[in-house]
């Protein structure tokens, strides 16, 4: 069988970071602003007064204390409450082919290589920025790979079915030193309107550099024991952007073409899925819950991870065990998973097995079980 592993990880993290206690002064001026601006049709009855953002309920219900983002000036103006994103010509690098760059730089010295080892890019992002040419094959051609390239969308769940497909291109022997790449600027498609959404999202570019075991140098590696993905439908998490909003008869609400989400049903409905998935996944490898050392789940709520952490092993974990990094980077996404395990997987031991998984919109879920072999 060949063997496909992990040799580099890479993590670009804005400057910008926005607080709670900032997100809510904005918000709330801004509420107050609508309020007063529908006051009539409030008093009518025709339609509801949006209420204030609470800074205690968001640490509570999430665990998020803090995001990154791309423009945080855009973010706070109340009269905005959007990123300040420059229009790129042509001959421009775009934006998210630019966040990438520090990443790759960090995961291909991780993986010591060169860009012109990399013969094959997989771009997997919540959004990507236009429809095309793909963000992958512009990197590509800004970094100087060889190969081929795509982008991909499976919303949170984008770097693991990246990486799943990265680890068949290796396998079937169609790509030598894959590049999964999850640029993720959530905050031009998050709902910073409502309190419900506003706190949710925070933006992050992460890494994976996978090849053969054989052709491997790197310190540290990781062996991709195995890939596992699922899907199933659900409208609880949806945004319908998309190029078809213009020829569309009716206008849609401004509130349906950015991230929305029933968060109750979705904490409900994929918990429990993706503990079955970790266990199933286990199961199939022949190997015990309490052989896994760490679990670098998707980072969207705190309590989340805890019940799905729960459902596999049977008790509450550590954060050793499944770390967070949601309290400074909120979700982040596809990243958030790669973004626990850049930064918590240098202590493990050789021979130690850990679980990346990600879920999100789809539904989907995916994971990927690893084992330090080198390092
Ligand atoms: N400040 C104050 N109140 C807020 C608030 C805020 N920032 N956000 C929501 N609320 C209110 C709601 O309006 C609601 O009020 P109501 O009862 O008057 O309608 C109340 O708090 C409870 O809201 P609810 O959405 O039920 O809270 P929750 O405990 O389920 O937590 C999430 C909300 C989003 C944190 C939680 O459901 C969650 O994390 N779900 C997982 C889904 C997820 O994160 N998906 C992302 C993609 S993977």
């Amino acid at each position: 069988m060949v063997e496909t592993v992990i040799t580099g990880t890479g993590l670009f993290t804005p400057e910008d970071s926005i607080s709670n206690a900032e997100l809510v002064r904005s918000l709330t001026e801004a509420t107050e602003t609508w309020n007063a601006e529908h006051a009539s049709q409030i008093e009518e009855g025709t339609l509801l007064a949006r209420q204030p953002p609470v800074e205690e309920f968001i640490f509570k219900a999430s665990g998020i204390k803090s995001r990154f983002v791309m423009n945080k000036e855009g973010v706070l103006d109340p009269t905005r409450l959007r990123p300040i994103l420059e229009t790129r010509s042509e001959d421009q690098l775009s934006i998210q082919a630019e966040m990438t760059l520090p990443a790759i730089q960090e995961a291909l010295t991780q993986a010591g290589h060169n860009p012109e080892d990399v013969d094959a890019i997989i771009v997997g992002a919540s959004n990507i920025q236009r429809a095309y040419p793909a963000v992958a094959i512009e990197i590509q051609e800004a970094i100087g790979a060889g190969g081929w390239a795509y982008d991909m969308n499976v919303a949170c769940s984008s770097a693991t079915f990246s990486i799943q497909a990265a680890v068949d291109a290796l396998k079937s022997g169609s790509a030598n030193c894959v590049l999964v790449i999850n640029p993720e600027i959530t905050s031009a498609h998050n709902n910073f309107e409502l309190r419900d959404f506003h706190f949710i999202f925070g933006d992050a570019c992460t890494v994976t550099v996978l090849e053969r075991a054989i052709d491997a140098v790197a310190s540290e590696q990781w062996a991709v024991l195995g890939t596992k993905l699922a899907t199933k439908f659900s409208n609880n998490i949806r945004n319908d952007f998309g190029f078809i909003n213009s020829s569309e008869i009716d206008q849609r609400d401004p509130h349906e073409i950015v991230f929305r989400q029933s968060g109750q049903r979705v904490f409900k409905e994929v918990c429990p899925m993706v503990s079955a998935h970790i266990r199933d996944h286990l199961q199939t490898l022949e190997l015990e819950p309490a052989e896994i050392r760490r679990f670098w789940l998707h980072q969207a709520n705190l309590k989340m991870n805890q019940l799905i952490a729960k459902g596999v092993l049977g008790r509450v974990p550590d954060t050793t065990e499944a770390p967070v990094i949601l309290d400074t980077y909120a979700n982040t996404s596809s990243a958030g998973s790669i973004i626990a395990f850049h930064k918590n997987r240098t202590d493990l031991d050789l021979g130690e097995k850990g679980v990346i998984c990600s879920f999100g919109a789809g539904y989907s879920v995916g994971s990927i079980v690893v084992e330090k072999t080198t390092g």
